[in-house]
C-alpha cells in the first residue's frame, strides 16, 4: 500500500511516500529557512507563499524518487493541524485535488500524531503503552500511548515550546534563526556546568513544563555578566541553557514512564534531533531499565514521511476524511487506530 504524506504546517514543505507505513520510497523537504532568515522567525504569510511556490517541486521529485505516479498511489495523507492555517490550508488544498483526481481516499493527520509515527518508520512498530516526549517548535508534551489507543497528555509546557526556548535564547546569542541546531552545535565547545541556569517545575511532583523563565534567566545573566564587564564564552551559555532543558525533559519522561509503568519510551518532534537531550536521554533510560525508540535526526524534525505513515495506520483502519475537511490550526489528539501494524499485515 502507497500513500503520499504531505505537510506544511509550518515552514517545511515536505511530500513523501510511504509503502505499508514503514517503508520510506521516498521523504522530500523543500526548506524555506532562507527566506524566513532575515526575520529571526518564522513569517506565517511568507510560509504560505513560499508553500504554494515548492509544493508542486516538492511533489514531483517525491514521486520520482519513489519511482511511482499518481496511479500507483492508495490514498493521500495531510496534516490538517495543528500549525499556521495560512500554511495548513496550502497542504489541505492540494491533497484534497489529488485525492479527488486520483480518486483514492483524503486521509487528515494531526501533525503531532505525525511525529509520534516517526517511530513507527525508524522501529517498523508503534509499540504500546509507551510514553511519548513530544518536543517541537509549537509542542511540548509527554503523553501515554495507551494500550487501547488513545493518547493521554500526562503533561505539557505552561508557557513556552522547548523549540521555541531554543530560537529564543540563540536568537540572544546572535545565532540565526533556526536556533535549535545553532546552540546543539555551538554547546559541543562549552562547559554545561559554567552557569547554574533554574531548572523550572523539577520536583513540583508533575509531569509538566515550565521554560519562559528559563530564557528569562539566560538573559538576565548575560546583562549581569555586560554590567559587571565579566567577559562571556558563548558556548558556556548555549550549554549550560541546553543542559537545564534537557535535565528537566530527562528526569520528567523517566519518571513518567516509571509510574504509569511502562517499558517503552520515545522522543519526538525537532527537539529530539538534539544530540544533549538524545545522550542524556539513552543514558537515563538504560540506568531505567527502559527501551527507549529514537527516531534519527531527519525523521525528527517535520517531514512528510511520518505524515503519510500516520495516515497509512487510519487508512488500514478503515477511515476517510470527507473533501471538505477544514485545516484546524488548534486540532486536538484524537486516539490511535492500533494495533496499525497488525491491521496493516491483514
Ligand atoms: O518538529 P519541528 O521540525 O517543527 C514543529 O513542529 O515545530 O521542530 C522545529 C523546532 C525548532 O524550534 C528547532 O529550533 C528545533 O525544533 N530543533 C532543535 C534541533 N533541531 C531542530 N532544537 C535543538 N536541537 C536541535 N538539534
Ligand atoms: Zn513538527
Amino acid at each position: 500500500m502507497l500513500v503520499l504524506g504531505i505537510e506544511t504546517s509550518c515552514d517545511e514543505t515536505a511530500v513523501a511516500v510511504v509503502q505499508d507505513g514503514v517503508t520510506i520510497r521516498s521523504n522530500v523537504i523543500g526548506s524555506q529557512i532562507e527566506q524566513h532568515r532575515p526575520y529571526g522567525g518564522v513569517v506565517p504569510e511568507i510560509a504560505a507563499r513560499a508553500h504554494l511556490e515548492l509544493l508542486v517541486p516538492v511533489l514531483d521529485r517525491a514521486l520520482a524518487g519513489a519511482g511511482v505516479g499518481y496511479p500507483d498511489l492508495d490514498g493521500v495523507a495531510v496534516t490538517v493541524g495543528p500549525g499556521l492555517v495560512g500554511a495548513l490550508l496550502v497542504g489541505v488544498a492540494a491533497a484534497k485535488s489529488l485525492a479527488l483526481a486520483c480518486d483514492v481516499p483524503l486521509i487528515g493527520v494531526n501533525h503531532l500524531e505525525g511525529h509520534v509515527c516517526a517511530t513507527q518508520l525508524a522501529s517498523g512498530s508503534l509499540p504500546v503503552p509507551m510514553a511519548a516526549l513530544i518536543v517541537s517548535g509549537g509542542h511540548t508534551s509527554l503523553v501515554l500511548l495507551r494500550a487501547d489507543g488513545r493518547l493521554q497528555t500526562l503533561g505539557a509546557t505552561i508557557d513556552d515550546a522547548a523549540g521555541e526556548a531554543f530560537d529564543k535564547v540563540a536568537r540572544v546569542l546572535g545565532l540565526p534563526y533556526p536556533g535549535g541546531p545553532e546552540i546543539d552545535r555551538l554547546a559541543r565547545e562549552g562547559d554545561p556546568a559554567a552557569i547554574a541556569f533554574p531548572r523550572a517545575l523539577l520536583h513540583d511532583g508533575s509531569w509538566d513544563f515550565s521554560l519562559s523563565g528559563l530564557k528569562s534567566a539566560v538573559v538576565r545573566e548575560l546583562r549581569r555578566r555586560q554590567a559587571a564587564g565579566v567577559a562571556t564564552w558563548a558556548p558556556d551559555v548555549a550549554a549550560s541553557f541546553q543542559e537545564a532543558l534537557v535535565e528537566v525533559q530527562v528526569a520528567k519522561t523517566v519518571d513518567a514512564a516509571r509510574a504509569t509503568g511502562v517499558d517503552t519510551v520515545t522522543v519526538v518532534g525537532g527537539v529530539a534531533a538534539n544530540s544533549r537531550l538524545r545522550a542524556a536521554m539513552a543514558a537515563a533510560c538504560e540506568a531505567a531499565g527502559l527501551r527507549l525508540l529514537l527516531p534519527p535526526a531527519a525523521l525528527c524534525t517535520d517531514n512528510g514521511a511520518m505524515i503519510a505513515a500516520a495516515g497509512h495506520n487510519r487508512l488500514v483502519a478503515g477511515e476517510r476524511t470527507a473533501l471538505d475537511v477544514a485545516a484546524d490550526p488548534n486540532l486536538g489528539l484524537a486516539p490511535l487506530p492500533l494495533p496499525p501494524l497488525e491491521r496493516s499485515r491483514t
